[in-house]
């Protein structure tokens, strides 16, 4: 008998291998979102972390000039390098040689270095719950093991050197976010110390996302590199720059780590996108935009902590930084993802679902990203009063 092309006659279907990642259920809204708006529903995009005012235009301007050149070299550019090593001077006073800083291509792409090349297989990792879910997702998903740590209302969304000196068996690693996603929370310069402390008594490896850095409505955020030099640090472009789509980060390191990690990020991902590099140059220069954003974040907060405060909704984590309110709504619903899902069919506001950052305590919590126009945080609170007043009467 002749077999079929690729596989004996009658061989089993092969077996799927490998680890099951949940999806983001904020994308899958935001897909249902963008579904509507084509089909001319009024949209408030409220789900993603990601800035509706675009681009800056210096960085828009930089890349068209870079489009006249040959961008599609596979580049590391040492001056956008240099320049970050700058910004930790001139922002945090903290030398940094440009050695100790990679390019990558985004955060999520440094964290997937840092997790593959600094850890292995059944190392524990701690993370803070509610958090941001490819922490979660990205170290189960290379067979290493998330511990969750609480960081919720009973210790003030902040996590804590406490916690991690009785975490048991101990940790391997622990990735800090400061403002943290998706309660805003942050530490201070005393806490990110004691947590450094805490993580070198224990031989921990401490990883600081620093992704909403530049965006905080009280003191500025500390930097880990201020308090300890061993830390690894990951940024972006993605927010404070408002340049999600363009794919560039950074981590910075101790040379060794650096040198570790530097073959990682060139064997999974090569160079970040070139034209991205010459716009992120740009993009460093023009502080008074960036400034106009944050202060157009900060009415929205107030707007929007004021607005669903009135609306009964003020269980919510004060938000020190980032751009998002992460609301306790369990007096209308255990079920974020529905209720997520009836508010944009009814309103047309798009949120995010707590189950993204806290499986099972996020079901009775959605968060708001408020990295929108004022005009549409205005208009939210309109359609979410009367609809609120009708989800308690059903
Ligand atoms: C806390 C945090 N870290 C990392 C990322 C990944 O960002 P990117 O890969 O766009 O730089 C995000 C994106 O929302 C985030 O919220």
């Amino acid at each position: 008998m002749s077999e079929k092309p690729g596989g004996a006659a009658g061989a089993k279907p092969i077996a799927l291998r490998g680890v099951d990642v949940p999806p983001f259920y904020a994308g899958k809204l935001g897909q249902r979102a963008a579904e509507m708006k084509r089909q001319g529903r009024e949209i408030i995009p409220m789900h993603f972390g990601q800035p509706t005012a675009g681009t800056p235009p210096a960085a828009r301007a930089a890349a068209e000039r870079t489009l006249k050149l040959d961008p599609t070299g596979y580049v590391e550019s040492r001056e956008l390098i240099e320049r970050i090593a700058r910004h930790y001077r001139d922002a945090y006073g903290v030398e940094v040689a440009p050695e100790r800083i990679l390019l990558t291509a985004g955060a999520s792409a440094a964290l997937v270095a840092v997790f593959a090349g600094l850890f292995e297989p059944g190392d524990r990792i701690g993370i803070g719950t509610p958090g941001y879910p490819p922490y979660r997702n990205a170290v189960r998903a290379l067979g290493r093991v998330a511990v969750e740590i609480d960081c919720g209302p009973s210790v003030g969304y902040h996590l804590t050197a406490a916690q991690v000196a009785v975490v048991a068996p101990a940790l391997h690693g622990l990735v800090v976010a400061s403002p943290a996603n998706p309660t805003g929370a942050m530490l201070g310069r005393a806490e990110l110390a004691a947590l450094g402390d805490a993580c070198r008594a224990r031989g921990i490896r401490l990883i600081s996302d620093e992704i909403y850095h530049g965006i905080s409505y009280g003191e500025r955020a500390v930097s880990m590199l201020e308090v300890d030099d061993e830390a690894v640090v990951v940024n972006s472009f993605s927010k404070l720059y408002r340049m999600p789509g363009w794919r560039l980060g950074w981590l910075v390191a101790p040379p060794a780590l650096a040198a570790r990690l530097s073959p990682y990020v060139v064997n999974f991902f090569l160079t970040p996108p070139t034209i991205a590099q010459y716009a992120a140059l740009a993009a460093f220069g023009d502080t008074a935009e960036l400034e106009r954003s944050v202060a157009t974040y900060r009415v929205n907060r107030t707007l929007l902590l004021e607005g669903l405060a009135a609306m009964g909704i003020d269980r919510i984590a004060p938000p020190e930084g980032a751009f998002y309110l992460y609301a306790d709504v369990g007096h209308l619903t255990n079920d974020s993802l529905a209720f997520c899902e009836r508010l944009l069919v009814d309103t047309g506001i798009a949120t995010a679902p707590g189950i993204d950052f806290d499986p099972e305590g996020g079901r009775r919590c959605i968060r708001f990203s408020f990295a929108v126009s004022t005009e549409q945080v205005r208009r939210a609170l309109e359609l979410l009063g009367p609809w609120l007043a009708a989800q308690r009467r059903l």
